[in-house]
């Protein structure tokens, strides 16, 4: 039953623990990939028992041909989801396609405010009260895709950047196993940019 789930990854991992917790997403990651041979994500992986692969940008003389290189890896794996979880590359075009409506992201931020690396950073100087995680589909543009989850998260008036963060990611934590669980349970329906969940059955 359901899909057969990779999560790219660079830095800590804390998305992929989240994800390898969960009972029906756990059981279905079948691959980790970093751009970063340090990525703490890959220990992770290697802990869970599931393959870690390295992928390094340098070897390729392009973005498109590392990514190129990156759908083959998947899709010799059999491949069907591709979670991105703190991958801090943009993908291509090429790869975009490849996996069109089946590459998901999670995004510090209730978007569409706050796109971009510095989220957390621009919420907590723009002042707003409310801020929070995003799950969406990944599309060409960066941090755009049909919304398939958000989770607000209050701004309290001592936060600053590490700690508005970790109140973030906790909800992230929660969040986005919550949806990867409904994509391979095949309960999610993209009509243009709007995202049905159909209930449990
Ligand atoms: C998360 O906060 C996520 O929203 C952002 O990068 C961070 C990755 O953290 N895209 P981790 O590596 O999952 O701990």
């Amino acid at each position: 039953m359901g899909a057969r789930v990779a999560v790219l990854a660079s830095g800590t991992g804390s998305n992929l623990q989240a994800l390898l917790d969960d009972d029906v997403v756990g059981p279905a990651i079948g691959l980790v990939v970093s751009d970063r041979a340090e990525a703490k994500a890959l220990d992770r992986a290697r802990s869970a028992g599931i393959e870690a692969v390295h992928l390094d940008p340098k070897a390729h003389e392009s973005r498109e041909a590392h990514d190129r290189a990156l759908v083959d890896l998947l899709q010799d794996r059999g491949i069907e989801l591709v979670c991105l979880a703190g991958y801090m590359r943009i993908l291509s075009p090429g790869f975009v396609r490849a996996f069109w409506g089946k590459t998901l992201n999670v995004h510090p931020a209730l978007l569409p405010a706050f796109p971009g690396v510095h989220a957390v950073r621009e919420a907590l100087s723009w002042g707003v009260k409310l801020t929070g995680c995003t799950v969406h589909v990944v599309d060409e543009e960066v941090d755009h895709g049909p919304i398939l989850a958000q989770e607000a998260v209050p701004v309290l008036d001592d936060d600053d950047e590490a700690s508005l963060h970790a109140r973030i990611q906790e909800a992230e934590h929660r969040l986005y196993p919550l949806v990867v669980r409904r994509m391979i349970e095949g309960r999610v329906r993209l009509d243009g940019r709007r995202v049905i969940v159909e209930e449990e059955r």
